[in-house]
């Protein structure tokens, strides 16, 4: 009987070469299944035969591993290595494990049995099982779930909306891409019970047009299940690239065919969302969250977590790091162990100086905030925020102020021009952080791309005053921006000032 392998058919297992080791099982006479990914980006293309892993493997590894050899490459079994072992998988229970586009193995593994609860206990009862459960939305912003479905059901509207936000534009993320390729099929089971909670009869998936494989594994699994949901319809759309348009109202503008431009709350988009509907819009990772509290129980959900941080976080771990990957946990981990256990530390080798956590718009964060327990509350006490829970690692070699920079570059680059603090503020924001590096004796590598630029050093202003302009600045954004694009850009520039002042050179 020829062995079988399973091998990831994810975007960053192909990036890694893994079509090349399956053709090369295949030509060796193995027979090879293509399954979602375990989350070991170091290891990909990891090879699983019989429970057994090796990685990273290329197409020569592959006679060794069908003799049994390759000791140096072997992980033992992959369930009991400490990267897997040491997680608590409600979303990611079948990665590594099942083909993504299989029913067979979906409906095997304990799929469409969430939707099959919801129906047997109605709309209400279902929208009280997602509050009961604590869920919260994992986009950024933490608002339960189950308030704002409430919200939807109970809005007067003959048409309502299920949208999913599936941009997921934030620096060091790919749980919702890795769910998208892994397991489509749980999100079109937790988009459809929410139609069945609020009364909604169509929904989008809204994705972001660098997720090429995603959008394709998601148009197929949509087609493959439409039976399954009906009389709910879902449609995929490919956003253009904005960041901004991750921003709900934003979103929902591109959906509609207009410019990506934010939209003034209220109305919320709860009452008057897409086309002027009641509207959900839930990130990827809340969605596909559903079908395991609605399966095993709100109260099981709730029973994991941290405070007010219920259920489990599939985190991403990425950056200078030598264990990359998906790690979902309980709430309450603290940062330092996925930084330095999990993450296994720098991958360079040198010391960690920073960990920037929550995307762009996240704080940069010292060695001494590695205790910080991973929940909502917690990073707002130390001035930042998980945001969708991507983390990103920097050795001693970062120049903070540089980070700094870049932040307010891409706010720049980013804004979708509608409010003045954001629009401008980040522009002057480049252009003082500019001349404070210059009163630093660092070279400006930025500043001919910006000829326009008042970033020359000013006459009677030394660094400190200009750390005092670029303090109020941020508090004008922080406070003044119409959505966290603006608002939260001072995140990064503040933090990094206060925990790295010697590379913006203050005294
Ligand atoms: C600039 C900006 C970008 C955002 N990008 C995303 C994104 O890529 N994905 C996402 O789910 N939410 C994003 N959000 C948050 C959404 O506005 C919204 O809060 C979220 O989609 C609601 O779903 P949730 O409650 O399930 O998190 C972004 C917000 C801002 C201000
Ligand atoms: S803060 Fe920036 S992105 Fe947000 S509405 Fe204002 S200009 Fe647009």
């Amino acid at each position: 009987m020829s062995a079988l392998v399973r091998i990831s058919d994810d975007a960053l297992a192909l990036a890694c070469g893994a079509d090349a080791v399956a053709a090369a099982f295949e030509a060796a006479g193995a027979k090879v299944e293509r399954v979602s990914s375990w989350g070991m980006h170091w290891l990909e293309p990891l090879v699983d035969m019989n429970g057994i892993g090796w990685g990273p493997v290329g197409p020569d590894d592959v006679r060794a591993i069908l003799d049994g050899g390759l000791d140096d490459k072997c992980i033992g079994p992959i369930a009991a290595h400490s990267f897997i072992a040491g997680q608590q998988r409600f979303t990611f229970a079948r990665a590594g494990k099942t083909r993504p586009l299989s029913l067979d193995d979906y409906a095997a593994s304990g799929g469409w049995e969430g939707l099959r609860k919801a129906r047997e206990i109605g709309p209400e009862a279902t929208v009280e099982a997602v509050t009961r459960s604590g869920l919260r939305g994992r986009g950024g912003a933490g608002f339960p779930a189950g308030i704002k479905w409430r919200t939807v059901a109970q809005a007067a509207g003959e048409a309502k909306y299920i949208v999913c936000n599936a941009d997921e534009g934030d620096s060091g993320t790919f749980s919702d891409r890795m769910v998208m390729e892994g397991d489509p099929f749980m999100l079109i089971e937790g988009m459809a019970v929410a139609a069945h909670a609020v009364g909604a009869e169509r929904g989008y998936v809204y994705i972001r047009s660098e997720y090429p494989h995603a959008i394709r594994k998601m148009q197929a699994a949509i087609s493959a299940s439409a039976d399954l949901v009906a009389p709910f319809e879902i449609e995929v759309r490919v956003g253009a690239g904005a960041y901004v348009c991750g921003e709900e109202t934003s979103l929902l503008n591109s959906l509609e065919g207009k410019r990506g431009e934010v939209r003034a709350k209220p109305p919320l988009p709860a009452i008057e969302g897409l086309f002027g509907k009641p509207t959900v819009v839930n990130n990827v990772l809340t969605l596909a969250a559903v079908p395991w509290i609605m399966a095993n129980g709100a109260d099981a959900y709730a029973a994991v977590g941290f405070g007010r941080s219920k259920g489990t976080m599939p985190i991403q771990i990425a950056g200078n790091v030598r264990h990359g990957g998906l790690f979902e946990v309980g709430f309450g981990i603290t940062l330092g162990e996925l930084v330095n256990e999990i993450g296994g530390g720098t991958a360079s080798g040198r010391p960690v100086r920073a960990v920037q956590v929550g995307g762009p718009l996240g704080a940069y964060h010292p060695p001494s905030d590695f205790g910080l327990p991973f929940d909502y509350e917690a990073f707002a006490a130390a001035d930042g925020l998980i945001g969708h829970a991507g983390i990103v690692v920097f050795d001693d070699s970062v120049d903070m102020a540089a980070q700094a920079r870049f932040a307010m570059e891409f706010c720049a680059a980013e804004s979708c021009g509608k409010c003045t603090p954001c629009r401008l503020g980040a522009v002057r924001g480049m252009e003082v952080i500019d001349r404070i590096r210059a009163g630093a004796g660092r070279e400006l590598e930025t500043l001919e791309r910006m000829p326009q630029m008042h970033n020359m050093p000013k006459q009677g202003r030394d660094t400190a005053d200009e750390i005092a302009l670029l303090t109020d600045l941020c508090e004008t954004m922080k406070f003044g921006s119409l959505c966290a694009l603006g608002g939260f850009t001072p995140y990064p520039v503040m933090s990094a000032l206060k925990h790295w002042p010697e590379d913006f050179g203050a005294k």
